[in-house]
């Protein structure tokens, strides 16, 4: 059977290197749909997510090749099939980017309804509400959204909540609309900022993206480009976790401080040391931490992906602390998991008030969705005897190697694979 498996040991020591950013990387390629040719992405990251992607980019009539690890080569024909089927679409949220492109490109797309989620009502209205304001009418048919269009025409859309996805696909129909798209109230995210970088290499015309207003002016054509996907912050910010819970000295190469300002701030309230490198973060622990509350926000406030690792951090912190998400509403299930293994938390809606304790005491338990998943590995790293994490291909969806990774920084980790 596939899990990790976790035991607490020395501190970790050395340097590390994250790959490109997941959330980077499944946008930019649902983006390369807009442009008929090559698009070469590098510094992509070898997950299951880029894997559904690319068969969700075939589907759809592209060819997706990966030469060497790191670079995928898609190629876009004249004609494209503008549909994402439901299989793909259930196994990875993320299909639903081929919206916007498949609009902006096609004037129509049948995209299957993603259902349920792990971490919470996931709605789409406000992708619908910023691109029905472009001109397009949406019917729901037989589980799929059916998006129509007689020709994307630019308008201004007031997002009631910086939603990331929403951002993203009305900023990729935006670039081949007639006329200009204003984006009022945008997500601001460093992931936003990169797709943005990508889509004006390939001709688009897009101001202020990384800021709350984003402006496109509407171009004819866009042209395949070679580029570099941004580093992934997330798995840069699992890693200053885990050093804050084996204690220990590392550097984390292939990130940017001010992608981590608030975690930054946060982890150095608590009493770890960062500070930013030619390549990235240095990090020591000199001890155990102490407790500070958190509250997720919006970037370029506390990332909701770091909080199940914020938790495990703080449920062997010195003290007590309030975290409280506000992003998604079901985030907190990963919590029953760090209780089995002796964490003193204690859920109310939005908020846990998390007491830490010495140490935690491993036992078997369940990944439920990718970050939550990082976090059990992490918690083994503290906890007496062996942690064994079951369902690991949750967080294969978005971490290349974690544990060969944690491994090289000398921590007791591995992941077992079934023949
Ligand atoms: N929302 C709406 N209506 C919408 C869109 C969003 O109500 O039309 C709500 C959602 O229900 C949620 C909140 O707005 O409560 C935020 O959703 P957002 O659209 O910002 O998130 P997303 O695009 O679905 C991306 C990442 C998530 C990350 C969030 C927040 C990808 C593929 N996913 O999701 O990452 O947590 O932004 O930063 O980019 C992950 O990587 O594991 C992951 C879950």
């Amino acid at each position: 059977m596939d899990r990790f498996v976790v035991r607490a040991g020395r501190p970790l020591e050395g340097e590390v290197t994250v790959s490109g950013a997941k959330n980077a990387a499944l946008k930019q390629m649902a983006a390369s749909l807009l442009a008929r040719g090559r698009t070469v992405l590098r510094n992509v990251p070898e997950i299951a997510d880029v894997a559904v992607m690319a068969e969700v980019l075939e589907a759809i009539g592209a060819t997706v090749t990966r030469p060497e690890p790191a670079v995928l080569l898609i190629d876009v024909p004249d004609e494209i099939v503008p549909e994402a089927p439901y299989d793909l679409v259930t196994r990875m949220r993320a299909s639903i980017n081929v919206l916007g492109p498949l609009l902006g490109r096609c004037g129509r797309a049948r995209v299957a309804l993603p259902g349920g989620d792990n971490i919470g009502r996931r709605k789409l209205d406000m992708h619908f509400r910023g691109l029905e304001a472009m001109g397009a009418s949406f019917v729901r048919r037989h589980g799929f959204i059916e998006a129509t269009t007689p020709g994307l025409i630019g308008a201004r859309t007031v997002l009631d909540f910086p939603s990331v996805g929403a951002t993203e696909n009305i900023l990729t129909a935006a670039v081949l609309a007639e006329g200009t798209t204003i984006i009022e109230n945008a997500a601001r995210e460093p992931e936003i900022v990169d797709l943005a970088e990508f889509l004006i290499r390939m001709g688009a015309t897009i101001l202020g993206a990384g800021s709350p207003t984003i402006t496109v002016v509407g171009v004819s054509e866009l042209t395949p480009i070679e580029h570099e996907v941004v580093g992934d912050r997330i798995e840069a910010g699992t890693f200053l976790m885990a050093c804050g819970i084996a204690g220990g000295e590392v550097e984390i190469n292939g990130t940017r401080l001010e992608h981590l300002d608030l975690v930054v701030m946060k982890l150095g309230e608590m009493g770890l040391k960062v500070s930013p490198t030619a390549h990235g973060l240095w990090a020591r622990s000199d001890g155990r931490l102490s407790a500070v509350d958190i509250a997720t926000l919006p970037f370029p406030g506390f990332g909701t992906d770091f909080m199940p690792l914020a938790v495990t951090l703080l449920a062997v912190a010195q003290g007590t602390a309030i975290v409280t998400e506000n992003v998604f509403d079901g985030r907190f299930g990963f919590v029953d998991e760090l209780l089995r293994l002796g964490a003193d938390i204690h859920t109310e809606g939005r908020h846990a008030v998390v007491r830490g304790v010495d140490r935690l005491s491993g036992a078997p338990v369940r990944a439920l969705d990718v970050r939550a998943g990082a976090a059990l590995v992490l918690a083994g790293l503290a906890a007496d005897g062996e942690t064994v994490v079951h369902d690991p291909y949750h967080v294969d969806r978005g971490y290349v190697n974690l544990a060969a990774k944690l491994a090289s920084l000398g921590a007791d980790v591995h992941r077992t694979t079934s023949p």
